[in-house]
């Protein structure tokens, strides 16, 4: 399938950018390299997104679970966030990249949450990639914390319960305002979601690569795309050819 079928070009890719550990070991290389490595991966499929013509991505950096790796491999990663803002900003910006950050801001240094809430009051009016960076993020995280607030709101009188519904849960959910992916990408061979968007990607389509995140190219990013263009998304319901989802 052609990806410039631009009517089965998905809106929202998400990816799960795994495999730089081992990218790095399969280099006799420390760990850091193979982050590193993953940055210059995610620079050229952030720019690869706009030019293949999809206006969403979210990529899962750092998970609430990554708190448990070796603590000089928790510090790298959160340097690498803030000088990716510190280095980044300003072109992503004058590409017409729209940036925000998703996660618990707790554990997050004074230094990262004001670079975080820099990029996202600087790009807020652009509208050529809505680029969602996880970190630290985790699904059910993200729903216990929607589902508190909405409780909180419920308990103060300022919210009827009978009126919570998908909607309104959707819309307190930290991806607020951005459509659901429809595709998710993870890379390296492994089969899972790993705790990340949980309740947006329901209906998405999943696609697992055996590339390490730090390999991935366009062409790898297209053959996702083409993957799924293939596919005849339902939402529970039928297909024209009658069979059941
Ligand atoms: C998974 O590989 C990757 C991560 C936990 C971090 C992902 C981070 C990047 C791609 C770069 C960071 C980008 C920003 C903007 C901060 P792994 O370490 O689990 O690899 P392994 O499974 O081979 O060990």
């Amino acid at each position: 399938m052609d990806t410039e079928d631009t009517s089965k070009l998905p809106t929202h890719i998400a990816i799960i950018m795994d495999g730089n550990g081992r990218w790095a070991q399969a280099r006799g290389q420390e760990r850091r390299e193979g982050h590193r490595a993953g940055v210059e991966a995610l620079r050229r499929i952030v720019k690869d997104s706009s030019d293949l013509g999809v206006h969403h991505l979210t990529v899962f950096s750092f998970s609430t679970e990554n708190w448990g790796r070796p603590r000089n491999e928790v510090s790298f990663l959160m340097s690498l966030l803030e000088r990716y803002i510190e280095s980044d900003l300003a072109d992503l910006h004058a590409e017409g990249v729209r940036v925000r950050v998703i996660g618990r801001r707790d554990g997050l240094s004074d230094k990262i949450c004001r670079l975080i809430d820099r990029a996202e009051s600087l790009t807020a009016n652009n509208n050529r990639l809505f680029l969602q960076i996880a970190f630290n993020y985790g699904g059910r995280e993200e729903l216990a914390d929607a589902a508190a607030r909405l409780a909180r709101r419920a308990a103060n009188g300022t919210l009827d319960p009978e009126s919570i519904n998908g909607d309104v849960l959707s819309a307190e959910l930290l991806t607020a305002g951005m459509p659901n992916p429809d595709l998710i990408i993870r890379t390296s061979g492994e089969s899972r979601l790993s705790n990340f968007m949980l309740w947006q990607g329901a209906y998405s389509e999943l696609y697992f690569t055996d590339v390490l995140w730090p390999d991935f190219t366009r062409e790898h990013m297209q053959a996702a795309i083409a993957h799924y263009a293939e596919r005849e998304r339902r939402f529970g319901l039928i297909s024209a050819s009658g069979d059941a989802d």
